[in-house]
Formats: structure tokens, C-alpha cells, sequence
């Protein structure tokens, strides 16, 4: 929600980028968090000099083409993603802050007593141009800088006023050789150059630039000039003891390299992304997991596992149950994070939390963990972005060394978020003694199999792009499952609404004579995912069934089936094939073809499909 960017330094005469940008340049690598609105501020001789506009960073760099704008040190950038007041040009950050526009801020974020501290500004003359709760931010470390003169001092004063989450980055015509950050429930990082440092929401904002990044913790100004970086925490201590880290990803990592969209590059990076989710984890046989820093026994005496997450990871964290269920035999449950901790949940210091987030800043999970720590359970986290506030809060935290993940619709980082959950799965049985050595070896080298089976079904993308083409004016499409298929219709459904704006609902296949059958009507277009014929008990048969009453009433059957699944034949409009494999596994391939549908059928429409409407990347508001 949101992406900040910030820049200090003066680069040599040669390289033509100034620090507006290499802010712009930041911009762009962040316009996935939010593309309501775009902005720059930079400090010139003269003072405090913005530039903003409503709509895509497209706007406004066409905006600020040809314009002269100085080579000062300092600029900071945002993308928004809108909460008070409409994607307008003037709600649009950056923000002037005091009397005299002295001060430009961005934030990240929600400020609660937005209200009564603009009542109290406006009462002593600060005068307002927005609508947002961001604006209150600016004037008010304006004040405390017209009565400190030290634009940290002034930082740590103003956020010591205010509720809510916030990142603020802010820049003061009389420091100019500065960028002050404060960072609460809400994600900043740093990047750190030579004669030059970066601040970010993510370190996508400064890869170009750098891959060393320091963590930047809860309650923390970081004060960043060309040469230094000091952080401080709200008291006014400073920490000493900095986490200093390299960055993983290259800068491929963050382009196209070919593809239409993101979301085409990152579902066809889906066999590395399994087999990097395992690198390193499976040796002989034995699974290791080093990051599990619960204690054995602590973990011996779980009784009850619960899941939070929010869209496609707690999709993720369904598949997840079938599998923890199973192997280890402790009741799980999967539970949405915004609905968690406001339901009273039963969590005692026996529950083991789940908490799964691709971005790792997610504000609905963040609080759900939270609140379960508060009971006394202990936190695995399942996540992707390294450094992020769900890993560092949790007990513990497995990566999904996915790479960087664009494209607002999340895909390979779903297929890792079920690779790594299997490992959880696998880990607890290991460590409690549910399943043999040989049982899990065996599982193990199935599983490691996975990215083969992956690049099988990624090879046949041509017949379900043919398909999606040919669907582009569907206006209802329905998913439908059973066992470990039902979270893979949820999360198929889930794709294509986001990205196809099409309606899109997952059923549980035995769910269907209960009511959504009535949705069935000639021509109505329904996949079903269908479990291997060698699985469990009747389930296969009873899905065959399924399709055969819904072609009964007409409907277009789409059917995903196992290769040699011939049962399914005489019912199919449609067949997708995908590599045998365990019935637990099966979600890593099922998923794939409708992706792929999704994003061929949104690209088939004419849509962004990197950055669909009213969406943003990460939600780091409740
Ligand atoms: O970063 P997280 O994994 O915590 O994000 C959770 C959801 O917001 C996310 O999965 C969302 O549903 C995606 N847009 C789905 O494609």
C-alpha cells in the first residue's frame, strides 16, 4: 500500500541521473504498491520544490518532462494507493508541511488522530490543501521544526503525536543535505551506496543502485545524509546494533525480460521458484530446516495449529491444512487474519501460528500474529520478502527464495507458500515422530520432482491461452474442487476476478447441490479440478459425477485432470492435462493452467494485468 522512496547524494557530472531520478527510477520499481497517484519533492536553492499528479507515474513523468529541476541532493518519491480522500492530484503526495512550505513529506500508512491534530493545526494557522490524513503529518513536523531547528528532533516529536501506522520520509528547506524517516507498523528499508544512500518501502525501490540494505525496526527514525546513516528509536536512543543484509535479487529479477506482463514472467519462473523454495533443505533424505528456531519440544507440544493469512496465501494455508492434517495429525485450522483476532479466538501457548504473507507487511496478518503472541502461542512465519515485519516479529521464519514478486496477482509466490508449508508439514512430523524416516524420504524425493512436473504443465501454456482468448467476454466463470482442489478453485477464482474482472467463484464441488448449482445455466463455463483417480476413497468418482449433473444442465465443463485420467473423457468440453503426482501435491500443478488462463484472458481484454484497478501489492493498512 503505497511505495516511498528517498535519495541522498550527488553523483558525478558524468552520470546524468539526479537525484529526482533516481526517486523516479525508485518510483517505478514501487508503482506495484499503489498507482492512484505519483510524486516527487526535491530541494532547491530556493526551497522546497513538488511535483505530483493523480493516475499512473506515466503522468507524471510526462508532467515533469522538459521541466528544469535542479540537481540537488535530495529527493523523495511516492506512489499512492488512496485511503482518505479521492486519487486526486491534490491528495496526491508529496505534502507541504508549515507556513512558509518549508517541508515536504510522504507516508505510508494510516494516521487514527488525523481529526483532532488538524483541528488543532488549523486552529494556530496551518493551512490544509488536502483531504488526506497524510497532510497532518507534514505540518506537524514543520512545527516541531520551527521550535527545535533539527529536523530529526522535530521527526521523533511529531511522531511521538501520533496513532496509527505510518512510514514518513521528510525533507526541510533548512537541512538540505538530509532525508529524516520514521518508520511504525509500516515498512521501510535503506539501501546503502557509495557517497550516496536510498530509503524505500522495499528494496526494489534501490536495486539499480545498491544491493546492501540495513533493517530498519518498529519505532524508528533513521536520519539519512550522503555519508551516514543513524537511527534512532522514538525515545531519541540510537541503535547501535544495525542489521545490515545483501540483497538476493538481481536486477533481472525485477524486469520483464521478455514477457507481456509480470505476472506472465513470474507464473513461467514457477519451476524455479519450487525447486528454490527446497534448495538446500532436503539433504539424503533429512529434512532441514535451520531457520526453525522453535525449540523441538516446544513444537512436540503443539496441539493445535492455526493459519492466518489474507487472499491467495491463506488459499495457500488451506492446501497447507490437508497436508499438516495428515502427516502430523494436529487439528489446523485456517483462518482469514482480518477475521482472527476480533473473534475472540482460543489460542493458548499449546498453538503453533502459521502466519503466511508473500510481502511480509501485510497490517491484517502482522495483527493477527500479534495477537496470538499476546496469548502466548509461538509465530512460524511463512514469507518471501526478507526483512519484512511478519519474519522479524515471528518465533520463526521460513523464506520462499522466490525472487521478488511484481505482479499484483501473486503466483509463483503461491506455489511457494505451499512448497514451504509442505516442509513445515514434513518438519513437525519429523520432529514428533509421526511419520517413519523412510516415509518422509519418500515424500521428500516426490516432492522433489515438483519443478519438473511444474515446467511440464508451463510447456502446455499454448492450448490454455487458445482457450482464454477465445473466453475473453465470459461474464461468469465458476471454479469447483474437492479435498486439496477446493482451495486450487478458490484461489483460480480469486485470479481471474482480480485480474479479468470477471465474476469468479470457487466452490467445493460437494457443496454444489447445496445451492450453487443453481448458477448452472446452458453455456455456463465451470472448471473442475479433479482428483487423481488413485487418491483417496471414492473422491475421484464423485467428481466425475459432479461434472456429468453440471453438463446436465448445460454447462461448458473445463475439466483439469491427470494425465491418463481417461474416466473424465465423455464429460469434458475442455481437458487440461497435468503430470501425475501425490494427491497432497497436486495443487503445485492444478493451479497452473488457470493462471495461466487468467492472465492470457486479461491480457486478451486489454487490461493491466500488473496493476489491476482499485488493487495494490501490499496491504499494509487494516
Ligand atoms: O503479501 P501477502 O501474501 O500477505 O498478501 C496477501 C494478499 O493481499 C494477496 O495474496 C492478494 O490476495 C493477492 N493480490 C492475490 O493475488
Amino acid at each position: 500500500m503505497c511505495g516511498i522512496v528517498g535519495y541522498v547524494g550527488q553523483r558525478p557530472s558524468n552520470l546524468s541521473t539526479r537525484p529526482v531520478d533516481v526517486a523516479l527510477q525508485g518510483l517505478a520499481r514501487l508503482e506495484y504498491r499503489g498507482y492512484d497517484s505519483a510524486g516527487v519533492a526535491v530541494l532547491e536553492d530556493d526551497g522546497v520544490r513538488i511535483a505530483k499528479k493523480e493516475g499512473k507515474l506515466k503522468n507524471l513523468r510526462d508532467a515533469l518532462d522538459g521541466e528544469e529541476v535542479s540537481a540537488s541532493a535530495v529527493a523523495i518519491g511516492h506512489t499512492r494507493w488512496a485511503t482518505h480522500g479521492a486519487p486526486t492530484d491534490g491528495n496526491a503526495h508529496p505534502h507541504l508541511g508549515g507556513k512558509d512550505d518549508e517541508l515536504a513529506l510522504v507516508h505510508n500508512g494510516i494516521i487514527e488522530n488525523f481529526a483532532p491534530l488538524r483541528a488543532e493545526l488549523e486552529s494556530e494557522g496551518f493551512v490544509f490543501r488536502s483531504e488526506t490524513d497524510s497532510e497532518v503529518a507534514a505540518h506537524l513536523v514543520a512545527r516541531e521544526m520551527s521550535l527545535t531547528g533539527d529536523l530529526t528532533t522535530a521527526m521523533r516529536a511529531a511522531v511521538n503525536q501520533l496513532e496509527g501506522a505510518f512510514t514518513l520520509l521528510a525533507v526541510h528547506r533548512l537541512s538540505p543535505d538530509r532525508v529524516v524517516a520514521a518508520r511504525r507498523n509500516s515498512p521501510l528499508v535503506v539501501g546503502l551506496g557509495e557517497g550516496e544512500n536510498f530509503l524505500g518501502s522495499d528494496v526494489a525501490a534501490f536495486v539499480d543502485n545498491t544491493r546492501e540494505a540495513l533493517e530498519v525496526g518498529q519505532d524508528q527514525i533513521v536520519t539519512v545524509t550522503a555519508d551516514d546513516v543513524v537511527i534512532s528509536d522514538f525515545s531519541g536512543t540510537e541503535i547501535t546494533e544495525q542489521k545490515r543484509y545483501t540483497i538476493e535479487w538481481d536486477v533481472a529479477a525485477a524486469q520483464k525480460g521478455g514477457y507481456d506482463s509480470f505476472m506472465a514472467k513470474e507464473i513461467h519462473e514457477q519451476a524455479t521458484a519450487v525447486a528454490d523454495t527446497l534448495l538446500g533443505r532436503i539433504d539424503s533424505g533429512a529434512l532441514h530446516l535451520d531457520e526453525m528456531s522453535i525449540d523441538e519440544s516446544v513444537l512436540r507440544s503443539v496441539d493445535k495449529i492455526v493459519v492466518v493469512a489474507c487472499g491467495t496465501a491463506a488459499n495457500a494455508g488451506s492446501v497447507a491444512k490437508y497436508a499438516i492434517e495428515h502427516w502430523c495429525r494436529i487439528p489446523t485450522e485456517v483462518e482469514l487474519a482480518h477475521e482472527f483476532r476480533y473473534r475472540d479466538p482460543v489460542v493458548t501457548e499449546k498453538t503453533l501460528v502459521v502466519a503466511i504473507s508473500q510481502s511480509g507487511e501485510t497490517m491484517d496478518t502482522l495483527m493477527a500474529m500479534r495477537h496470538a503472541q499476546e496469548q502466548g502461542a509461538k509465530v512460524v512465519a511463512i514469507c518471501n520478502t526478507h526483512g519484512s515485519t511478519i519474519p522479524r516479529e515471528a518465533d520463526a521464519a521460513l523464506y520462499l527464495h522466490v525472487g521478488p514478486e511484481i505482479a499484483v496477482a501473486s503466483t509463483k509466490a503461491y506455489l511457494g507458500q505451499i512448497t514451504a508449508c509442505y516442509l513445515l508439514g514434513l518438519y513437525l512430523a519429523q520432529v514428533r515422530g509421526n511419520l517413519f524416516p523412510d516415509e518422509i524420504a519418500a515424500l521428500m524425493e516426490d516432492l522433489e520432482q515438483l519443478p519438473t512436473h511444474v515446467q511440464t504443465v508451463l510447456d502446455g501454456a499454448a492450448e490454455v491461452e487458445e482457450l482464454a482468448r477465445s473466453m475473453k467476454d465470459a461474464a461468469s466463470v465458476l471454479f469447483l474442487g474437492r479435498h486439496v482442489g477446493y482451495p486450487t478453485a478458490m484461489e483460480g477464482a480469486l485470479k481471474l476476478k482480480e485480474i479479468a474482472y470477471i465474476h469468479a467463484e470457487g466452490f467445493a464441488a460437494g457443496e454444489l447441490k447445496h445451492g450453487p448449482i443453481a448458477l448452472v445455466e446452458e453455456g455456463q463455463p465451470v472448471f473442475v479440478i479433479v482428483p487423481s483417480p488413485r487418491g483417496r476413497d471414492s473422491l475421484h468418482s464423485k467428481v466425475v459425477s459432479n461434472i456429468q449433473e453440471i453438463r446436465a444442465r448445460g454447462a461448458r465443463t473445463l475439466v483439469i485432470a491427470e494425465d491418463g485420467d481417461d474416466d473424465v473423457l465423455p464429460y469434458s468440453d475442455v481437458v487440461l492435462r497435468v503430470p501425475r503426482t501425490r494427491t497432497l501435491f497436486a495443487p503445485l500443478l492444478t493451479i497452473i493452467p488457470l493462471q495461466i488462463f487468467s492472465c492470457e484472458l486479461a491480457t486478451a481484454k486489454g487490461l493491466d494485468v500488473d496493476q489491476p484497478r482499485n488493487l495494490a501489492k501490499s496491504v499494509t493498512v487494516e
